[in-house]
């Protein structure tokens, strides 16, 4: 793991006002994170996992919120009436290395008043928020744990496929930049201030966080035949939701009726979920730029397959497509755009 310096770190840091704390990239993979990320790395190699959990794998904007919510309800609400759906969905579906994007010095502090250290309390008692608030949480949940996580497989736990079931949900990666720019716009820790074109340069450099994309969808299709690990693409979850539920079904053992999963369908679709954006935790707060989201919208954005189009300039379009045949070519992947 070495730091970003020079003007690698210079030009991060001029476009992205929230990190603060310097930037580390690693090897083998050219992984990039925020600094913090190094004090909790071996912590998220070596966590431990039990075999009724479910780890929900995607690179981030690739609709992971969305698979946190279905899986969540298919596990633990087929009939829709748990009270505990209306905790933030990273409470119940704990993000396990979020600790490491929240240190920006570009987010107010987190106050002892904040829901997020109110729920820690709760669900930590005696624990340090110091030793990592998501982290304690993940670890704690109440079991059957479903987790999330944008960490690639190399950076987990080497047992997980072999210890519990993992979930990846792929997506196009055309709009998955179009809305990760709208996500670094809204959220301070991330604060972009460059132009779109310049944020689909970083992402075709591999000068992103939690890139390269291309290797992180590698590592996952890699182990497609496991069968602990369940591929699923966006496109097909918005184009053919009940079959993709029902798939998601047989995978985690749910047990579902057709009508439980049509009425899970509809809870979890673009508009009901944007409805309970709030509840979700995705509402107003001390880490949105709230003068963009009144703008641009909030994280509940469009929700659509190929929004990207006429967003991209033809040359930048001509890029993309060039570092999908250089990047994709090995991996019998057919996204739809
Ligand atoms: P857009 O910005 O294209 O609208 P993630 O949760 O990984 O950050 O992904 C966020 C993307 O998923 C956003 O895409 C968001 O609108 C979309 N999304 C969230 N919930 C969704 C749902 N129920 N159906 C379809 N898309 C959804």
């Amino acid at each position: 793991m070495v730091r970003l310096e020079g003007e690698d770190l210079a030009r991060q840091e001029r476009d992205f006002k929230g990190y603060t704390e310097g930037m580390v990239r690693l090897t083998p993979g050219r992984w990039l994170f925020p600094a913090p990320f190094e004090k909790y790395a071996d912590k998220y190699y070596k966590f431990e996992l039990k075999p009724n959990d479910v780890v929900l794998l995607t690179y981030p904007k690739c609709g992971t919120t969305w698979l946190q919510e279905v899986v969540w309800t298919m596990r633990n609400n087929p009939d829709l009436d748990n009270p505990m759906a209306n905790m933030p969905v990273n409470a119940r579906v704990p993000f396990l290395e979020m600790d490491s994007l929240l240190t920006s010095k570009n987010l107010p502090p987190v106050t002892e008043d904040h829901p997020l250290m109110q729920g820690f309390k709760k669900m930590c008692p005696g624990r340090d928020p110091k030793d990592g608030v998501f982290l304690q949480i993940s670890e704690l949940a109440p079991s059957p744990r479903t987790i999330k996580s944008h960490l690639p497989l190399s950076l987990l736990p080497q047992n997980l496929l072999t210890t519990s079931k993992a979930v990846y949900m792929a997506r196009n990666p055309k709009d998955a930049v179009l809305s990760f720019y709208h996500h670094c716009r809204i959220f301070k820790n991330h604060g972009y201030e460059g132009s779109f074109e310049q944020f689909v340069q970083y992402f075709l450099d591999d000068d992103f966080i939690y890139g390269p994309y291309w290797l992180h969808l590698k590592e996952a299709l890699g182990q497609r035949d496991n069968s602990n690990l369940h591929v699923m693409f966006f496109e097909d979850l918005k184009q053919n939701t009940l079959h993709e539920l029902k798939r998601l079904n047989d995978f985690l053992g749910t047990k579902l009726t057709e009508d439980q999963l049509k009425g899970v369908a509809h809870y979890t679709s673009f508009p009901e979920m944007k409805a309970r954006d709030g509840l979700l935790g995705n509402g107003g707060d001390i880490f949105f730029n709230l003068d963009i989201v009144k703008k641009d919208g909030g994280f509940f954005r469009k929700g659509t397959i190929g929004d990207w189009k006429g967003k991209y300039t033809p040359e930048l379009d001509a890029k993309m497509d060039q570092w999908i045949k250089i990047n994709l070519a090995d991996l019998d992947i057919q996204f739809k755009y």
